[in-house]
Protein backbone atom coordinates (compact mmCIF):
# COMPACT_ATOMS: atom_id res chain seq x y z
CA UNK A 1 0.00 0.00 0.00
CA UNK A 2 3.09 2.35 0.48
CA UNK A 3 4.19 1.36 -2.99
CA UNK A 4 3.08 4.50 -4.76
CA UNK A 5 4.38 6.69 -2.00
CA UNK A 6 7.99 5.14 -2.58
CA UNK A 7 7.65 5.77 -6.38
CA UNK A 8 6.57 9.12 -6.18
CA UNK A 9 9.41 9.71 -4.21
CA UNK A 10 12.07 7.84 -5.62
CA UNK A 11 11.09 9.65 -9.14
CA UNK A 12 11.13 13.22 -7.29
CA UNK A 13 14.50 12.38 -6.23
CA UNK A 14 15.73 11.30 -9.66
CA UNK A 15 14.35 14.36 -11.31
CA UNK A 16 15.87 16.23 -9.57
CA UNK A 17 19.86 15.98 -10.94
CA UNK A 18 18.66 16.21 -14.38
CA UNK A 19 15.90 19.64 -13.83
CA UNK A 20 17.72 22.72 -13.00
CA UNK A 21 14.53 23.99 -11.35
CA UNK A 22 13.78 20.84 -9.08
CA UNK A 23 13.34 22.06 -5.40
CA UNK A 24 15.73 18.93 -4.09
CA UNK A 25 18.92 19.80 -5.90
CA UNK A 26 19.40 22.02 -3.04
CA UNK A 27 19.23 19.99 0.17
CA UNK A 28 20.06 20.19 3.72
CA UNK A 29 22.99 18.26 5.44
CA UNK A 30 23.03 17.61 8.96
CA UNK A 31 25.97 16.03 10.64
CA UNK A 32 26.71 15.60 14.08
CA UNK A 33 30.99 15.49 14.68
CA UNK A 34 32.73 14.27 18.34
CA UNK A 35 31.26 17.89 19.50
CA UNK A 36 27.75 16.61 19.25
CA UNK A 37 26.02 20.04 17.99
CA UNK A 38 24.06 19.12 15.02
CA UNK A 39 26.04 21.17 12.09
CA UNK A 40 23.73 21.99 8.95
CA UNK A 41 24.35 23.50 5.55
CA UNK A 42 23.00 23.54 2.19
CA UNK A 43 24.95 21.10 -0.58
CA UNK A 44 23.85 20.95 -4.46
CA UNK A 45 22.59 16.98 -5.13
CA UNK A 46 24.60 15.66 -7.94
CA UNK A 47 23.83 11.91 -8.63
CA UNK A 48 21.17 9.56 -7.37
CA UNK A 49 22.47 6.03 -8.26
CA UNK A 50 20.51 2.90 -8.66
CA UNK A 51 20.43 1.91 -5.37
CA UNK A 52 19.09 5.55 -4.15
CA UNK A 53 22.96 6.62 -2.81
CA UNK A 54 22.39 10.71 -3.54
CA UNK A 55 26.28 12.05 -3.81
CA UNK A 56 27.29 15.90 -3.59
CA UNK A 57 30.45 17.40 -4.04
CA UNK A 58 32.82 19.45 -1.54
CA UNK A 59 36.02 20.62 -0.58
CA UNK A 60 37.57 17.88 1.27
CA UNK A 61 38.92 20.23 3.85
CA UNK A 62 35.39 20.68 4.72
CA UNK A 63 34.05 21.22 8.08
CA UNK A 64 31.50 18.34 6.96
CA UNK A 65 33.78 15.82 5.83
CA UNK A 66 35.63 16.57 9.18
CA UNK A 67 32.50 15.66 10.92
CA UNK A 68 31.34 12.58 8.41
CA UNK A 69 35.30 11.09 9.39
CA UNK A 70 34.33 11.34 13.30
CA UNK A 71 30.71 10.01 12.86
CA UNK A 72 29.25 9.01 9.09
CA UNK A 73 25.70 9.40 10.30
CA UNK A 74 24.18 12.02 8.35
CA UNK A 75 20.49 13.56 7.68
CA UNK A 76 19.73 15.33 4.42
CA UNK A 77 16.55 17.03 4.09
CA UNK A 78 14.58 17.75 1.44
CA UNK A 79 11.07 20.31 0.54
CA UNK A 80 9.19 20.39 -2.28
CA UNK A 81 6.94 23.56 -1.96
CA UNK A 82 4.56 23.07 -4.51
CA UNK A 83 3.89 18.99 -4.03
CA UNK A 84 4.13 20.16 -0.04
CA UNK A 85 6.20 17.00 0.27
CA UNK A 86 9.27 16.52 2.94
CA UNK A 87 11.98 14.05 2.37
CA UNK A 88 13.74 13.05 5.69
CA UNK A 89 16.97 11.16 4.77
CA UNK A 90 18.97 9.27 7.05
CA UNK A 91 22.15 7.17 6.12
CA UNK A 92 25.84 6.29 5.87
CA UNK A 93 28.24 8.66 4.26
CA UNK A 94 30.94 7.75 2.65
CA UNK A 95 33.76 9.44 0.72
CA UNK A 96 34.44 8.51 -2.75
CA UNK A 97 37.21 6.63 -2.92
CA UNK A 98 37.18 5.46 -6.52
CA UNK A 99 39.60 7.49 -8.48
CA UNK A 100 37.68 6.30 -12.11
CA UNK A 101 34.52 8.26 -11.15
CA UNK A 102 35.76 11.23 -8.59
CA UNK A 103 38.11 12.00 -12.23
CA UNK A 104 34.69 12.01 -14.23
CA UNK A 105 32.45 14.02 -11.73
CA UNK A 106 35.77 16.33 -11.51
CA UNK A 107 35.94 16.62 -15.58
CA UNK A 108 32.43 17.81 -16.23
CA UNK A 109 32.66 20.53 -13.50
CA UNK A 110 32.33 23.86 -15.36
CA UNK A 111 35.63 25.39 -15.23
CA UNK A 112 34.02 28.27 -13.47
CA UNK A 113 33.19 25.96 -10.61
CA UNK A 114 36.41 24.63 -10.24
CA UNK A 115 37.21 27.41 -7.99
CA UNK A 116 34.92 26.33 -5.30
CA UNK A 117 37.47 23.24 -4.52
CA UNK A 118 41.06 25.18 -5.34
CA UNK A 119 41.20 27.97 -2.59
CA UNK A 120 44.80 28.25 -1.68
CA UNK A 121 43.31 28.19 2.06
CA UNK A 122 41.23 26.28 3.68
CA UNK A 123 37.53 26.68 3.39
CA UNK A 124 36.36 28.26 7.00
CA UNK A 125 39.60 30.51 7.21
CA UNK A 126 39.65 33.73 8.26
CA UNK A 127 40.40 36.38 5.56
CA UNK A 128 40.60 39.91 5.51
CA UNK A 129 38.91 40.88 2.04
CA UNK A 130 36.49 38.54 0.74
CA UNK A 131 38.32 39.88 -2.78
CA UNK A 132 41.98 38.47 -2.05
CA UNK A 133 40.89 34.85 -2.28
CA UNK A 134 44.24 33.26 -3.78
CA UNK A 135 43.43 29.74 -5.91
CA UNK A 136 45.83 26.67 -6.76
CA UNK A 137 46.31 26.42 -10.84
CA UNK A 138 47.27 22.82 -10.73
CA UNK A 139 45.82 21.26 -7.64
CA UNK A 140 42.33 20.60 -5.99
CA UNK A 141 40.76 19.53 -3.00
CA UNK A 142 37.42 18.08 -4.86
CA UNK A 143 35.97 15.40 -3.21
CA UNK A 144 32.87 13.33 -3.93
CA UNK A 145 30.31 12.16 -0.80
CA UNK A 146 27.98 9.38 -1.00
CA UNK A 147 24.95 8.66 1.40
CA UNK A 148 23.98 5.96 1.54
CA UNK A 149 20.20 5.94 2.43
CA UNK A 150 19.03 3.29 5.53
CA UNK A 151 15.60 5.76 6.02
CA UNK A 152 13.67 7.37 4.27
CA UNK A 153 10.60 9.42 5.92
CA UNK A 154 7.66 11.18 3.28
CA UNK A 155 5.23 13.60 4.63
CA UNK A 156 2.61 15.31 2.56
CA UNK A 157 0.89 17.82 3.71
CA UNK A 158 -2.69 17.44 2.17
CA UNK A 159 -6.68 17.49 2.66
CA UNK A 160 -8.17 15.63 4.11
CA UNK A 161 -5.27 13.69 5.53
CA UNK A 162 -1.80 13.86 5.78
CA UNK A 163 0.35 11.66 4.28
CA UNK A 164 4.00 10.67 6.30
CA UNK A 165 5.51 7.31 5.94
CA UNK A 166 8.67 5.75 7.17
CA UNK A 167 10.67 3.78 4.89
CA UNK A 168 13.07 1.25 6.11
CA UNK A 169 15.88 -0.61 4.28
CA UNK A 170 16.24 -3.88 5.52
CA UNK A 171 19.04 -5.92 3.64
CA UNK A 172 18.85 -4.57 0.01
CA UNK A 173 15.13 -4.09 0.36
CA UNK A 174 12.67 -0.78 1.28
CA UNK A 175 9.60 -1.51 3.80
CA UNK A 176 7.49 1.25 4.37
CA UNK A 177 5.32 1.94 7.37
CA UNK A 178 2.35 4.67 7.85
CA UNK A 179 2.76 7.16 10.65
CA UNK A 180 0.71 9.25 12.15
CA UNK A 181 1.19 12.89 10.54
C1 LIG B 1 22.85 27.33 -2.81
C2 LIG B 1 24.04 26.73 -2.11
C3 LIG B 1 24.60 25.56 -2.60
C4 LIG B 1 25.71 25.02 -1.98
N1 LIG B 1 26.24 23.84 -2.46
C5 LIG B 1 27.32 23.30 -1.85
C6 LIG B 1 27.84 22.03 -2.28
O1 LIG B 1 27.34 21.39 -3.22
N2 LIG B 1 28.91 21.53 -1.63
C7 LIG B 1 29.49 22.18 -0.58
O2 LIG B 1 30.46 21.68 -0.02
N3 LIG B 1 29.02 23.37 -0.12
C8 LIG B 1 27.94 23.92 -0.73
N4 LIG B 1 27.42 25.12 -0.27
C9 LIG B 1 28.07 25.78 0.88
C10 LIG B 1 27.62 25.09 2.17
O3 LIG B 1 26.29 25.41 2.45
C11 LIG B 1 28.53 25.45 3.35
O4 LIG B 1 28.43 26.81 3.65
C12 LIG B 1 29.99 25.10 3.12
O5 LIG B 1 30.12 23.88 2.41
C13 LIG B 1 30.74 24.98 4.45
O6 LIG B 1 30.10 24.00 5.25
P1 LIG B 1 30.86 23.21 6.43
O7 LIG B 1 31.82 24.20 7.03
O8 LIG B 1 29.80 22.82 7.39
O9 LIG B 1 31.58 22.04 5.82
C14 LIG B 1 26.30 25.66 -0.85
C15 LIG B 1 25.70 26.82 -0.36
C16 LIG B 1 24.61 27.35 -0.98
C17 LIG B 1 24.02 28.63 -0.42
Amino acid sequence: MTQHFWSELTEELNKSVTEKEHPYRFVTLGTVGNERLARLRTVVLRHVNENLNLIFYTDKRSKKVLHIKENNRVSMLFYHPELLLQLKVEGLAYILKDEDAKDRYWSNIHENSKKDYTSHKAPGSEISNPDHVEYLTNDHYFCAIEVEPFKIEYLKLKRPNHIRVRFSKENSDWNGEFLVP
